[in-house]
């Protein structure tokens, strides 16, 4: 039987909360172990684009292509990047939100019509803050949901409701669905109320899926203005120390869901 590729979504419908960071930085780290891996766009700011060096030309096929014209393929978007092994398709930053027709398989069908998913071990989902097709797209073609989130107050809720999509996206159109993990971003466990939302959610959620979180470091930020990976603008760094750490944390989770050989 062909191998076919793990497909995670990072979401969290709050803005700003790491997702492309971790999504650019976790492709990054899976493709140096010599995975072979592909990073999708779904958001319309286009960073990952930003943070892995690549520049679509005008006009180029883009994942937005596919809610834009019938015919159009993903394969078409598909655009090597400097690093051995990492693929991405980018956003088209002139999609207008909403113009999705309402088709919440289009990507679905996408990455398992054109044979993608034989041609990857890894497809990791960047999605937008918004709750549109874009989103549902993005949570129907994955198997595995990862959430960033800061640890403040408000998270502990938005997570909630973020749950509670899942849930319905699993229940009544994707049951392979599963979350697989949440990832505290700009943590510092000297602060009460960091420990007490992670604490929290780890409650909520089972300690197995809190993984231990990225520091705050301004070299993450840094490393997208470089166009590259933090792994490889800085090595070392506390933020590419974090992610080797998340990239690990991630294949053993993945491991321990895995269904038993036989099943
Ligand atoms: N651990 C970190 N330490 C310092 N800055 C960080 C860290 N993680 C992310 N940032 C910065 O926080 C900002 C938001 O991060 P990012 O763009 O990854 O979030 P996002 O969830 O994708 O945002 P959006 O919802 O707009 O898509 C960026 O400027 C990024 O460089
Ligand atoms: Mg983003």
């Amino acid at each position: 039987m062909k191998s076919t590729a793990e497909i995670i979504v990072v979401t969290n419908r709050k803005g700003g909360t790491g997702k492309t960071t971790t999504s650019v930085n976790i492709a990054a780290e899976f493709a140096a172990q010599g995975q072979r891996v592909l990073l999708i766009d779904m958001d319309t700011q286009g960073h990952c684009a930003v943070g892995l060096d690549v520049t679509p030309a005008k006009d180029a096929p883009t994942v937005h292509s596919l809610f834009l014209s019938a015919g159009a393929l993903l394969a078409d978007a598909v655009y090597p990047t400097a690093w051995p092994n990492l693929s991405l398709v980018p956003a088209n930053p002139l999609f207008e939100h909403g113009s999705g027709r309402g088709d919440s398989t289009r990507l679905t069908r996408a990455l398992h019509d054109e044979g993608l998913k034989e041609q990857y071990d890894l497809i990791v989902i960047d999605s937008p803050p918004s709750f549109d097709d874009l989103l549902m797209n993005s949570l129907c073609a994955a198997r595995k949901v990862l959430v960033p989130f800061v640890p403040h107050h408000l998270s502990g809720e938005g997570i909630r409701n973020l749950a509670r999509i899942l849930f319905r996206v699993a229940s009544d159109s994707n049951p392979d669905l599963k979350l697989l993990a949440l990832l505290p971003i700009m943590l510092d466990r000297r602060i009460g109320q960091h420990r007490s939302v992670t604490d929290g959610v780890a409650r909520q959620f089972g300690n197995g899926r809190l993984l231990s979180g990225v520091r705050t470091d301004i070299k993450l930020a840094e490393s997208f203005a470089h166009r590259q990976p933090v792994r490889s603008y800085m090595p070392g760094c506390r933020g590419a120390e974090d992610y080797a750490l998340v990239a690990l944390e991630i294949s053993e989770r993945l491991a321990s869901l895995a269904p038993l050989a036989g099943d």
